[in-house]
C-alpha cells in the first residue's frame, strides 16, 4: 500500500526553495507563480544510498584549527584553449565544478568537445543529448585528436560516476545537466529535484576524487540557467556563453569564479571547423570606412578586462505612425530612451518625431556604460546625415543632465585605439588633467557636455 503513495513536493523554479503545498509567492526569493509540483518519492531510504565511488578520504571529518589545514592543491590543468584558460583564471583547477550556461545552439557542446580534443590528458565526455556517432561527426569537423578522449552516452548519474571511477579520467564533461537522472528520484529529467540531486552527486564526486567536472546547463527564457538558482551556489565557477546565433562571435563570460576574477572574458568566432580563439577582436568588429555612410560611430569600450572597439549603428527616420518606434539590438532599450530624452531636452534635437533603431555590430551585447557617447554620436550623425570618420572613436558615459561622465580604464582604451590606428578619441573632460599631460600616439579631446560633442564633431 505504502509503495503506491506518491510523494510530491512543490519547488520554486526560480530559486529552488521547497514547500509542502503550493504557494503563490515564494517566501525565499519573492517571485510570483513560480511553484511547480514534482514527484520526489525516494525509492529507498538514505542509508541504502550506497557509496557509488570509493571515497578517497573515508576518515571522519572533525573540526580542525585553520592553521593545521593544508592549502588547496590549486595546480591548474592547461586546457590548451587560451580564452578558456583566461576565463577560468589561468587554467582548470583540480576538483572544481564548472557550470557552462548558454542558449541552445550557441556552441556549448562544441566548446567543450573542442577542449576535450585539444587537452593532453584523459577526458570523459558524457552526453545525454547526442549519440556517439553524432559526437564523432562533430569531432571530425573540429579536427584535433586527443587519443585519450572517451565518450559515454548515458543519463543515469550513478552509472556515469561508476564508469568514471573505472576509467579514471582527469576531466569530466557532462552534456547536459538537464538530461541526467538520479535513480533515487522519480521526477523527470530536467526537473528541479533531479537537477539538484545530480549536481550534488557530481559535486561530491569532484571534491572527493579531485577530478574537475564541467556541467553544461541550458538557459531559460529569462536568461537564467534553467533549474534552480541553487545550482549556481553549488558550483565553483559559472561561465556563460553568449552571442547571436546569426553572427559568428561568441563571448564566454565568468559570472562566478571561486578561483579567479570574474572580469575576464573569452572571445571566439564560430566557423565550419569549430570555435576559433580571437585575440584581436577589435579589428574584426569594425567595418572599413569606404562608403562614408552616416549613423555609425565607434566606441572604445572595455569588456571584462579587455579593451574592445565596437561599432554602433543608428538609423533615425521620420515616423509615419503616431507613436515613434524605438528598437535596440545589443543595447538596453531603456537606456536608449534615456539618451534620446537627454538629447531632446538638453540639445533640442527632434527625436520625438522620429523612429530610432540602434544596433551594436557583430551581435555583441554591451553593458559597459562608456558606449553611451558613441551611441549619442551615431544618433546625431544619422539625424543630421553627417558622416563620422572611422578614424575617430568615443568613450564616455552620458548623464541625465547631458554631462559626459568619466569611465574606468581610460588609459587602456586610449592605448588600444592608438594601437589600432585611430587618430582621435573623445573622452570625458572631468578630472582628466593627468591624462592631458600624457603623451599618447593619438589625439585625445575632452568633452564635458553633449553640446561640446555637437560643436566638435558636427559643426
Ligand atoms: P552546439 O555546440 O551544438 O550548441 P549547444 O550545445 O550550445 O546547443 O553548436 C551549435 C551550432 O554550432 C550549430 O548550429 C552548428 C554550429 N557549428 C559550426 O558552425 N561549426 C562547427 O564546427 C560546429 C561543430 C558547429
Ligand atoms: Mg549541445
Amino acid at each position: 500500500m505504502n509503495n503506491l503513495k506518491v510523494k510530491t513536493t512543490f519547488f520554486c523554479t526560480n530559486c529552488g526553495a521547497e514547500s509542502p503545498k503550493w504557494i503563490g509567492k515564494c517566501s525565499s526569493c519573492g517571485e510570483w507563480n513560480t511553484y511547480t509540483e514534482e514527484v520526489v518519492e525516494k525509492k529507498s531510504q538514505t542509508q541504502e544510498k550506497e557509496k557509488i565511488w570509493k571515497s578517497a578520504k573515508s576518515e571522519k571529518i572533525i573540526p580542525k584549527k585553520l592553521d593545521e589545514v593544508g592549502t588547496l592543491n590549486t595546480s591548474r590543468i592547461n586546457t590548451r584553449d587560451n580564452e578558456l584558460n583566461r576565463v577560468l583564471g589561468g587554467g582548470l583547477v583540480q576538483g572544481s565544478i564548472i557550470l557552462v550556461g548558454g542558449q541552445p545552439g550557441i556552441g556549448k557542446s562544441t566548446l567543450l568537445l573542442q577542449m576535450a580534443l585539444q587537452i593532453s590528458t584523459r577526458v570523459l565526455y558524457v552526453s545525454g543529448e547526442e549519440s556517439e556517432e553524432q559526437i564523432k561527426m562533430r569531432a571530425n569537423r573540429i579536427g584535433n585528436q586527443n587519443k585519450e578522449c572517451f565518450v559515454y552516452t548515458d543519463i543515469n548519474v550513478h552509472n556515469i560516476l561508476k564508469e568514471a571511477v573505472k576509467l579514471e579520467p582527469n576531466v569530466i564533461i557532462i552534456d547536459s545537466i538537464q538530461t541526467l537522472v538520479s535513480p533515487y528520484i522519480d521526477s523527470t529529467p530536467g526537473s528541479i529535484s533531479q537537477v539538484k540531486e545530480c549536481t550534488g552527486d557530481l559535486q561530491r564526486f569532484a571534491k572527493e576524487t579531485n577530478i574537475p567536472v564541467f556541467i553544461i546547463g541550458h538557459i531559460n527564457k529569462e536568461g537564467g540557467i534553467a533549474g534552480p538558482k541553487l545550482l549556481e551556489h553549488i558550483v565553483d565557477v559559472v561561465l556563460q556563453f553568449e552571442g547571436d546565433q546569426h553572427y559568428a562571435y561568441r563571448i564566454l563570460r565568468t559570472l562566478k569564479n571561486r578561483f579567479g576574477s570574474t572580469d575576464e572574458i573569452g572571445i571566439y568566432a564560430m566557423d565550419v571547423h569549430g570555435l576559433k580563439e580571437i585575440s584581436n577582436p577589435s579589428e574584426l568588429l569594425i567595418s572599413p570606412d569606404d562608403d562614408q555612410l552616416s549613423g555609425s560611430a565607434i566606441a572604445a569600450s572595455v569588456e571584462g578586462l579587455r579593451p574592445l572597439l565596437i561599432e554602433t549603428q543608428a538609423l533615425v527616420s521620420p515616423s509615419i505612425y503616431g507613436t515613434p518606434q524605438r528598437s535596440a539590438t545589443g543595447f538596453d532599450l531603456r537606456r536608449l530612451s534615456m539618451l534620446l530624452a537627454v538629447l531632446e531636452k538638453r540639445c533640442g534635437l527632434p527625436f520625438g518625431q522620429n523612429d530610432v533603431f540602434l544596433n551594436i555590430a557583430g551581435g555583441i551585447k554591451v553593458t559597459d556604460p562608456s558606449i553611451d557617447l558613441a551611441v549619442v554620436a551615431a544618433l546625431i550623425s544619422s539625424l543630421h546625415d553627417i558622416h563620422i570618420s572611422k578614424k575617430v572613436c568615443f568613450a564616455g558615459e552620458v548623464g541625465l543632465s547631458g554631462e559626459i561622465r568619466p569611465v574606468s580604464r581610460v588609459e587602456q582604451r586610449i592605448q588600444e585605439a592608438a594601437r589600432l590606428g585611430f587618430e582621435l578619441i573623445f573622452i570625458s573632460g572631468y578630472k582628466s588633467e593627468i591624462l592631458s599631460k600624457k603623451n599618447f600616439n593619438i589625439e585625445v579631446k575632452m568633452l564635458s557636455r553633449i553640446d561640446d560633442l555637437l560643436r566638435d564633431v558636427f559643426a
